[in-house]
């Protein structure tokens, strides 16, 4: 059966090797501790699991979801009230908000809404891998921006050429960023839709880390921006700040035409969200603010956890203050993808190379924090004992 040309324009998933390779480990009985993925591990808090359980033996909520395409009204109004009162960003339920089976289904349905084949669409490098995917599958041309640590990671504009922003539609915006845990300023944000503006570009703002800050950074949301609305959207998810990753809830808000174009593509591609899962959602929003604090505390200390034993083994460095990611360094005269083997090889530890990210992602690894207190411990222990 031959299968879509489209599909082989998609790059390789890059930790093929790795994975080879800690499949051989596990099934000899090597204790394999992964560092690599950003899934958090502690339990959806209780509240969020009982409102689904309760709406869920609701039959009404058994068929089709309500408001398919859009995500139902108490849903996204919400949402409205969670940007309100978290950014002071007004937001009309009506047609500013969309219910998402996560953010990175946003990715894929706003290249869909906007891009047309052959449009070149700007995206970060180093970047989260779906922007090139969704892209690619929409048929736009992705074109690499370099985010570079002397610029604290934010992509300057100025430095875009004239021609390619001139046949760009739309561009892939993502801070706290991911993998270098980054954070955007509000300066950026109103350079970035002045920006979007002179080349009519549709921005793309995925923030599903919006929450996960540190060190007295504050949440920001792109819809702070100045004319923010007029350019882009912002999608977040409840993945991260709820630990709600399998449940696949998120939104998009902001500008109503791509709104109402994502809106169309949903209408035809999926029915929506179960109704118990966006009355979870609900919940989430309006009554686990709390949560988040827990869990910050928790990465908080896991962070100095790791920082400590970067220390000990002579990797200094100040890290950026979003997600629970550390983009660490890679030690002097060694590639990402040596020190991820040599790691892996000397103590079963698995980290995701930066390369996975982009060509600009080498010479540093990402270190995910979202692992048992006692198997960071154990793995901290390992690569101080081997490499101190
Ligand atoms: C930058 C970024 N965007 C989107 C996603 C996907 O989030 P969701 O679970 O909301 O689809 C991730 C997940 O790791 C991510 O890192």
């Amino acid at each position: 059966m031959k299968t879509a040309e489209r599909l082989t324009k998609i790059p390789p998933y890059l930790f093929m090797e790795l994975r080879k390779k800690i499949n051989k480990a596990k099934s000899d009985g090597v204790d394999v501790i992964s560092l690599a993925i950003g899934d958090p591990v502690e339990a959806t808090p209780d509240s969020i699991i009982d409102e689904l359980c309760r709406t869920a033996r609701n039959p009404l909520n058994h068929r089709y979801p309500a408001d398919e395409e859009k995500g139902m009204l108490a849903f996204r109004k919400e949402v409205a009230r969670w940007y309100h009162e978290r950014y002071d960003v007004t937001l009309n339920p009506e047609n500013e908000i969309i219910g998402l089976i996560g953010s990175k289904e946003g990715c894929h349905h706003f290249v869909l809404g906007r891009v047309n084949p052959g449009d070149t669409v700007l995206m970060t490098d180093p970047g989260y891998p779906a922007y090139r995917s969704s892209i690619l599958m929409g048929e736009g041309i992705p074109y690499n921006v370099p985010i570079l640590p002397q610029n604290n990671y934010l992509p300057v504009l100025e430095d875009i050429p004239t021609d390619v922003a001139k046949k760009t539609s739309a561009m892939f915006v993502n801070y706290p960023n991911n993998p270098t845990g980054a954070c955007a300023t509000l300066e950026f944000l109103n350079d970035l839709v002045a920006f979007a503006r002179k080349y009519d570009i549709a921005i793309c703002y995925d923030n599903p880390y919006s929450e996960v800050v540190f060190n007295g950074q504050q949440p920001i949301s792109f819809l702070m921006a100045r004319g923010a609305k007029e350019v882009g959207i912002e999608l977040n998810s409840l993945s991260k700040p709820f630990n709600m990753c399998g449940w696949r809830l998120g939104m998009a808000c902001g500008n109503p035409e791509l709104i109402a174009a994502i809106s169309k593509v949903k209408e035809n591609t999926d029915s929506g969200i179960f109704n118990a899962v966006q009355y979870a959602g609900i919940q989430a929003l309006s009554h686990e603010r709390d949560f988040i604090d827990r869990m910050l505390a928790i990465y908080g200390r896991r962070r100095e956890r790791v920082l400590k034993t970067l220390k000990n083994i002579g990797i200094n460095f100040d890290p950026p203050r979003g997600t629970f990611y550390l983009w660490v360094p890679a030690p002097e005269g060694m590639t990402s993808l040596e020190f991820t083997n040599r790691l892996f090889d000397k103590t079963a530890v698995v980290v995701a190379s930066g390369t996975a990210y982009g060509k600009y992602g080498e010479g540093f690894v990402r270190i995910s924090l979202t692992v048992p207190d006692d198997r960071l411990e154990e793995a901290m222990q390992r690569i101080e004992k081997e490499f101190a």
